[in-house]
């Protein structure tokens, strides 16, 4: 299958960073569909060999394992080309138009990767200038929108000109191998499910946490915060994926509809419960890995009296027959102690003791963990008993072990990154992996409570010292329903 993909923002952050090393390695691997073509757009002056040089350049900045030869380079090269636009200038959507009727193809991928803000200008000028046809297909990343109404008018707007079949929202997190395996775990396997609800399960935990802090996006996050730019897409999904019914088949919707209802059933959000199961906290200067840091409002372009948060924790329930009860846990920050992004699955201990076991292993065993990254993988914790295990009485007692499976050493070289996966499902036109208009609008719905009341409290976020595991406050909500975050326990 032939394709054309118009790369909106393609001298930006993300083309460099993501998208360019994601279409080289689909090259590599040879998935990407012959006949294809690359169209970076931005509004600086470039020959299409500059954009070229440019592309290669940027290349030294990716991982070893991941960078072109030189011979590779000069094939990929051959499939990039520049154009010049100003995003709002019709003529230059008409000229658009011009270099993509030259050689047409199957497909046609408007992927914008662009400021949030020309979202909306992007999609209107592409359908003036007719090239919203039905082979069109329109990549917009996150974030779409900065609350529930300016998600809605988005929506609605980009919806007048196209299709919902036509609009590949991203949450890259959707794309990772890890998050495909949890679907698979789930979905391919009978083991587990007769177990995954709340009968057996006593907790769960999303913690998705970066060790870096906010780079060179300074001014971007400082307007956004870890709410808006974590939870409410990539927290939210993961949380679905964990605790949505069973599709009745692998179609996109079928897949959607299940998550729709999750976000649908997550329980309604009170003075009282935002005020004791939402923690907010920014990071103060502290140390990664032995070197300083400085804290969140000395950075490049953030306010120095900000008052955004760079962590959240908070305490939810999915109000169902599955769930009713059972707390499910969301963590999420910049500098936090480590790059870590993991759930866990916390059954319930043994209905009758019979084996005398240390508090601290039954804390730990009768769990599964789902390592997302930088490993990507499954834990299985249990309690066994080891040959000379007695304690004073001569009883046995039991010890933890772990199954471990580690999906990089089984799969390596085969797997398959988030973005190389979401651009060649772009391209083949399966929308699995895309979220929908009504989802994206339940989990704003969802987050706006939490904002509302945030813009009302005059306390701030919690400060904590960066390299560590955020605010203590978010280890006293958890330890108040008698159960501890992963490393605590
Ligand atoms: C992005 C956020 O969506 O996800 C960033 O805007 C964050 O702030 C990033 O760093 C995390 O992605 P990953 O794949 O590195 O976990």
């Amino acid at each position: 299958m032939s394709f054309n993909l118009v790369l909106f923002g393609g001298t930006g952050d993300l083309a460099w960073r993501k998208i360019m090393p994601a279409l080289f390695q689909a090259f590599r691997h040879g998935s990407l569909p012959a006949g294809g073509r690359i169209i970076g757009v931005a509004r600086d002056h470039h020959s299409d060999d500059e954009y070229r040089a440019l592309i290669k350049s940027r290349f030294d900045n990716v991982d070893l394992a991941k960078r072109p030869s030189e011979e590779e380079f000069s094939r990929f090269a051959a499939l990039l080309s520049y154009l010049r636009m100003d995003l709002s200038s019709p003529a230059d959507y008409a000229a658009l138009a011009g270099t993509l009727t030259q050689r047409p193809a199957d497909v046609v991928v408007m992927y914008v990767a662009t400021a949030p803000s020309l979202f909306t200008t992007v999609c209107e000028q592409i359908a003036a200038a007719g090239l919203n046809g039905s082979t069109t297909r329109v990549v917009l990343e996150k974030p779409l929108g900065h609350d529930l109404a300016s998600n809605q008018a988005i929506n609605a707007t980009v919806r007048s000109v196209l299709t919902e079949q036509q609009i590949f929202r991203i949450d890259h997190y959707l794309g990772k191998p890890s998050v495909q395996n949890l679907f698979a775990l789930r979905f391919g396997n009978a083991l587990f499910e007769p177990l995954w609800r709340r009968e057996m399960i006593a907790n769960i935990q999303i913690t998705i946490a970066e060790d870096l802090g906010v780079e060179k996006r300074g001014a971007f996050y400082d307007s956004t915060g870890a709410l808006r730019d974590m939870v409410q897409n990539h927290a939210l999904q993961l949380l679905c994926a964990v605790g949505m019914e069973p599709p009745i088949n692998s179609g996109a919707d079928a897949i959607r509809d299940e998550k729709l209802k999750v976000l649908r059933s997550l329980k309604v959000w009170t003075p009282q419960t935002l005020s004791q199961h939402v923690i907010r906290g920014q990071y103060a200067a502290g140390s990664i890995d032995g070197v300083p840091v400085p804290g969140y409002r000395a950075e490049n372009g953030v306010n120095p009296e900000s008052t955004t948060e760079t962590f959240v924790a908070l305490r939810t329930e999915i109000a169902n027959w599955r769930w009713a009860g059972v707390p499910f846990y969301i963590r999420t920050g910049k500098r936090l102690a480590g790059r870590d992004a993991h759930i866990e699955v916390n059954f319930r201990p043994a209905a009758h003791a019979i084996y005398p076991s240390p508090l601290s292993s039954s804390r730990t065993a009768n769990r599964l963990v789902i390592n997302l990254q930088p490993r990507d993988g499954l834990e299985l914790h249990l309690l066994a008993q080891g040959a000379d295990q007695r304690n004073g009485r001569g009883m046995p007692t039991l010890a933890p072990v772990q199954l471990d499976l580690d999906f990089d050493k089984r799969f390596g070289s085969e797997r398959v990154g988030a973005y190389e996966r979401l651009l060649l499902d772009v391209i083949a036109g399966r929308l699995n992996l895309f979220v929908r208009s009504d989802e994206q609008e339940e989990a704003w719905r969802w987050v706006e409570p939490i904002m509302d009341a945030w813009n009302n409290d005059t306390i701030g976020p919690r400060a904590y010292a960066a390299g560590s595991w955020g605010p203590s406050a978010a280890s006293a909500m958890i330890a108040r329903d008698g159960y501890c975050w992963s490393e605590e326990c």
